[in-house]
């Protein structure tokens, strides 16, 4: 399995300032007021400890100093414990760690010890991922195109039922449609009867799963999905308006970048990207997602 290297995640804080940028100029409001929005919470001086694991692949060189420079972004007080695993738990208990922040191969989770809520990645990445699609300023539709209901998708697409929004989906895998036709009573995007859509969370971990005939000619398309999902014939032949700045404050995604350029905003938060991020997901494990900010703040914001 590929994992992240020290060098993904150098230049993290101004990475996150930017997306932080971004997600106002195209929701009016940054992670944190978002966060506190949808959540209902607020940081307030809670002790983040971050516990190393060692598990599985083992430990990624910067993985739990990112955290920390992560937590202390938002305000909050952070370490890293002295040692990892069962040692370090203990001493994050022990000192009186108010939140511990955890992620082996599979999982990625926040544990508050003062009131023993537990949230896990893939849910605050959905939930957060399609808040910021539905916040859009410049269109009044109450109509989402989610594309893909895997763990990030589906908990996104829930997330944007309860708000009320007229959500359209989409997912070759037909058990999954299914289901959130069933359960959340979604549409069922049809690619032979194209409709634009303003508003797009996308969540796979494919490339160029939108197509021209999705997207309004002015949008938002929020996606954690690695690589980007839009293609870069779309950019070419875009005639839409440009949002420069929003792109060239991507985290090194060249090929979102590209492709974005003349299409729309795209919100891709991804300060470690890497081309071995696709190769973990296609294994279904998902390691390298586990310092995400917009999923660490909202895991803070779940778990408080
Ligand atoms: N799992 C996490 O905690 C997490 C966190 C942050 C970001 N991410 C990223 O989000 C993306 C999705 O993660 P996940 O855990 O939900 O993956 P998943 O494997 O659970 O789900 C992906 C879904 O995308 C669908 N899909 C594939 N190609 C498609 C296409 N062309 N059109 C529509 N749907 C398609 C698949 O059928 C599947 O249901 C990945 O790129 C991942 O790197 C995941």
């Amino acid at each position: 399995m590929a994992l992240l290297t020290p060098e993904d995640l150098e230049d993290l804080l101004n990475k996150l300032r930017q997306s932080d940028e971004t997600i106002k100029a195209s929701t009016g409001k940054g992670i944190t007021e978002i966060c506190e929005e949808v959540y209902g919470t607020r940081p307030a001086s809670q002790k983040v400890a971050i516990v190393p694991i060692t598990a599985g692949n083992g430990i990624i060189g910067n993985f739990s100093s990112s955290l920390l420079a992560i937590t202390e972004y938002f305000g909050l007080e952070g370490y890293i414990t002295e040692h990892p695993d069962i040692t370090g738990y203990y001493q994050a208990v022990s000192d009186g760690a108010d939140i511990l922040l955890m992620a082996d191969d599979h999982m990625f989770i926040a544990h508050d010890l003062k009131n023993g809520k537990v949230a896990a990645n893939h849910i605050c990445t959905g939930v957060i991922y399609s808040e910021i699609a539905s916040r859009f300023i410049h269109t009044e539709s109450k109509d989402v195109l989610v594309i893909g209901l895997g763990r990030v998708g589906y908990a996104g697409t829930e997330h944007l039922v309860k708000k009320g929004f007229n959500v359209y989906a989409y997912d070759p895998n037909t058990e999954f449609m299914e289901k959130a036709i069933e359960e959340l009573g979604v549409n069922a995007y049809d690619s032979a009867n194209p409709k634009k859509f303003s508003m797009v969370f996308e969540a796979t971990p494919n490339a160029n799963t939108i197509s021209e005939g999705m997207i309004a000619e002015r949008c938002l398309v929020s996606t954690p999905g690695i690589p980007c999902a839009l293609p870069p014939e779309l950019a070419e032949n875009g005639d839409v308006e440009r949002n420069t700045d929003c792109f060239e404050s991507n985290f090194g995604m060249s090929s979102c970048c590209k492709s974005c350029k003349h299409l729309c905003i795209v919100v891709c938060f991804w300060p470690g990207y890497s081309g071995c991020v696709h190769l973990v997901y296609g294994t279904g494990l998902c390691n390298t997602d586990s310092w995400h900010p917009v999923n660490f703040l909202a895991l803070i914001k779940y778990s408080c």
